[in-house]
């Protein structure tokens, strides 16, 4: 019956009723790992971290914290590179983590669709999708830990998006938890069903501000026959767009990914990861590591890929390359691809822009974004990579070598806005796939100001008139 740091008593015990003692963790050591974020930016407190193990206790612990007033932070595989799923220094807060909801309950090779519970990995979907013979067409360098009700509410990008969309696409159905304690049960795997709103957009996205995503059915693809993954040399990101139309004009639905990655990132790679070896003769300026993919089998997939690069040889475009062998030397290929976060955060502090600009407008945002960041921090380490076959190039900047790093990280709105500011000329956006969780929200106004950022806040408010739902997230402090 005793108050645990500021959780009302009342309230702890009725918590622990819903979750049993193991599901409520109070105690600062208990809760010390889901109180600061991969990145190490963001130190928040909490009042306790609940671990319900189904919906019906996610609805109960929702709605007991809406009647006393505590604010509720969804957390998954507290992967989100904007602070997303980590509280404020408060300690009012109560930290929702969904990863004891982990089950992938069904698939059904007819609808080709999962249901699939918020806790579940990325990376465990996947392969309960590949082992039924069906894939799930969605990655990220983080889909070991990232978990399925995260990857939705962020609205996850990642390597695919260039032939299967974002997360928006994939999901049929959902469950939500409104900031009331009700359950909105949305779980319909239809493909037409214009009644009025979609109101499942509505929390795909929506970082966590509107509701608790609790289950998904999700649209699965038929697992690919043949596979062929290349990395190749190139001199520039004009190089790689020019690669990069040479096989949409060959043959556009064989692309799965078509990723980009500059030099010194590639380098850091290779410096810092064990394992993580270029298997190429020298070092080039830039690489693209392209992935084609069929659900039909034989050799016409490895002719393509090799007819579409033995014409880029002729041309110019491409210095080297490697074809993958065996799926062991395709993964080794993808080693060099999901490293470069790692990478980056074991070379010192880094400032990332996660940006996107139309294709045509990429080669000049990164001649200009890297004069300007390098004129702005003299011996900045600017490593760009990213999606570039969907526009999204990732341009983190690493601290110089020697600087202090709390001294770099100082001036990350200088660096931020001067990236922004060209990628707004460019007719771009400042968050592509990782959205703003607490770390962008001071540019909502200026990007998304008027009558945009007004109708986010007359539908938040409308949902959530509380403001329960993970507050401080995606919009600026008024
Ligand atoms: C990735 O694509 O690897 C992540 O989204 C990257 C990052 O900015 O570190
Ligand atoms: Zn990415």
């Amino acid at each position: 019956m005793t108050a645990t740091g500021s959780l009302p008593a009342p309230l702890h015990d009725a918590l622990e009723k819903v979750l049993g003692s193991s599901g409520l963790l109070t105690a600062s050591s208990d809760m010390a790992s889901y109180l600061t974020d991969w990145r190490n930016l963001f130190h928040g407190r909490a009042c306790a971290v609940a671990r319900p193990a189904n919906t019906q206790a996610c609805a109960e612990v929702v709605r007991l914290c809406a009647e006393h007033g505590v604010p509720v932070v969804p957390q998954g595989g507290n992967t989100s590179m904007v602070g997303g799923a980590t509280p404020d220094t408060t300690g009012h807060a109560l930290v929702l983590v969904t990863s004891r909801m982990n089950r992938v309950r069904e698939i059904d090779p007819i609808d080709n669709t999962m249901v699939v519970e918020a806790g579940v990995t990325l990376k465990a979907a996947q392969d309960a999708a590949t082992n039924a013979g069906l894939m799930l067409p969605l990655s990220i360098s983080s889909e070991g830990s990232a978990e399925i009700g995260g990857v939705l509410a962020t609205n996850a990008g990642g390597n695919n998006t260039v032939r299967y969309g974002n997360a928006r696409e994939l999901v049929l159905g959902l469950e939500a938890v409104l900031p009331d304690g009700q359950v909105l049960d949305l779980m319909r795997r239809l493909r037409k069903d214009n009644t009025g709103y979609a109101l499942r957009q509505l929390f795909v996205g929506s970082e966590g501000t509107l509701g608790l995503i609790t289950t998904a059915i999700l649209q699965l693809q038929p697992k690919p026959k043949s596979i062929e993954a290349a990395l190749c040399a190139v001199a520039d990101a004009k190089t790689a767009l020019a690669l990069f139309a040479a096989f949409r004009n060959t043959e556009p639905s064989a692309i799965q990914a078509f990723e980009f990655m500059s030099g010194l990132s590639m380098n850091l790679v290779n410096m810092l990861i064990p394992d993580a070896a270029l298997p190429l003769s020298e070092p080039a300026p830039a690489y693209v590591l392209v992935e084609l993919a069929s659900p039909r089998g034989g050799d016409a997939l490895r002719e393509l890929m090799e007819e579409v690069l033995g014409k880029a040889f002729e041309d110019g475009l491409v210095s080297d390359a490697v074809l993958a062998e065996s799926e062991t030397q395709r993964l080794a290929l993808w080693k060099l691809r999901e490293e470069h976060a790692e990478a980056q955060k074991r070379a010192g502090a880094s400032v990332k822009n996660d940006v996107s600009v139309p294709l045509s407008a990429i080669p000049t945002f990164l001649d200009r974004a890297t004069a300007a960041c390098e004129k702005l921090i003299p011996g900045i380490r600017v490593a760009p990579f990213g999606h570039i076959g969907d526009g999204n190039i990732h341009f983190n900047l690493v601290q110089p070598e020697g600087m202090d790093g709390n001294a770099f990280l100082a001036r990350d709105h200088e660096m931020m806005d001067t990236v922004a500011n060209i990628v707004r000329e460019l007719g771009g956006s400042f968050s592509a796939e990782h959205g703003v969780g607490q770390l962008k929200t001071y540019m909502m106004p200026s990007w998304r100001g008027g009558a945009e950022l007004d109708m986010m806040h007359r539908i938040k408010n409308a949902v959530d008139p509380k403001d329960i739902m993970n507050p401080g997230k995606i919009f600026p402090a008024s």
